[in-house]
């Protein structure tokens, strides 16, 4: 059996403010910079439905219904991205939620300075990353193809 699952995926939504803030790029870029492999990537307008299956643990939380509202004030972006480890890699580039507590070199510590306007989602477990990414894509949004930097982002026992 293979030591690593370098099939890992989990769910990136860049949030309105990332849209609004031109930081797409940004941030995008420094997921690519990382060495994870984008597998699945679109736009769409949140639906109230798909918004309270995905913030139902928030919701009876006092900043569910600004959460919603912010969530729908213009289109996100997802993504899937795919590494080992892929769901903990992504935490810690993202940071904590609060964009105040998050540290400097995070997507939140560099570019965020609030809890809700946070500008990325990411899944938070591997099993919450399954959940998600199968929530949001539908099996023929995700791709598998062969990465042209595979053999210089991973060492070799760790591509086998
Ligand atoms: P996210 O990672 O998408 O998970 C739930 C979201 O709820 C979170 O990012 C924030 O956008 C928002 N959120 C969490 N806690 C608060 C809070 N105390 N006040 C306002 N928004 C919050």
């Amino acid at each position: 059996m293979a030591k690593f699952d370098l099939k890992e995926k989990t769910l990136v939504i860049m949030k309105p403010d990332a849209l609004q803030r031109n930081l797409l790029g940004e941030i995008i870029g420094r997921f690519e910079r990382k060495g994870l492999k984008i597998v699945g990537m679109k736009m769409v307008k949140l639906s109230d439905v798909l918004l309270d299956k995905h913030y139902a643990h928030h919701k009876d939380k006092p900043f569910f219904v600004t959460l919603k509202r912010f969530m729908q004030s213009a289109p996100v972006v997802m993504m899937v991205l795919e590494g080992i480890e892929a769901v903990k890699v992504v935490r810690l580039i993202v940071g904590p939620t609060s964009g105040r507590e998050a540290d400097a070199g995070s997507i939140r510590g560099d570019l965020a300075i609030s809890f809700q306007t946070n500008i990325v989602h990411a899944s938070d477990s591997i099993s919450t990353a399954k959940q998600e990414v199968k929530r949001f894509f539908k099996p023929s949004e995700i791709f598998d193809y062969k990465k042209m930097d595979f053999e210089f982002v991973y060492g070799e026992e760790e591509r086998v």
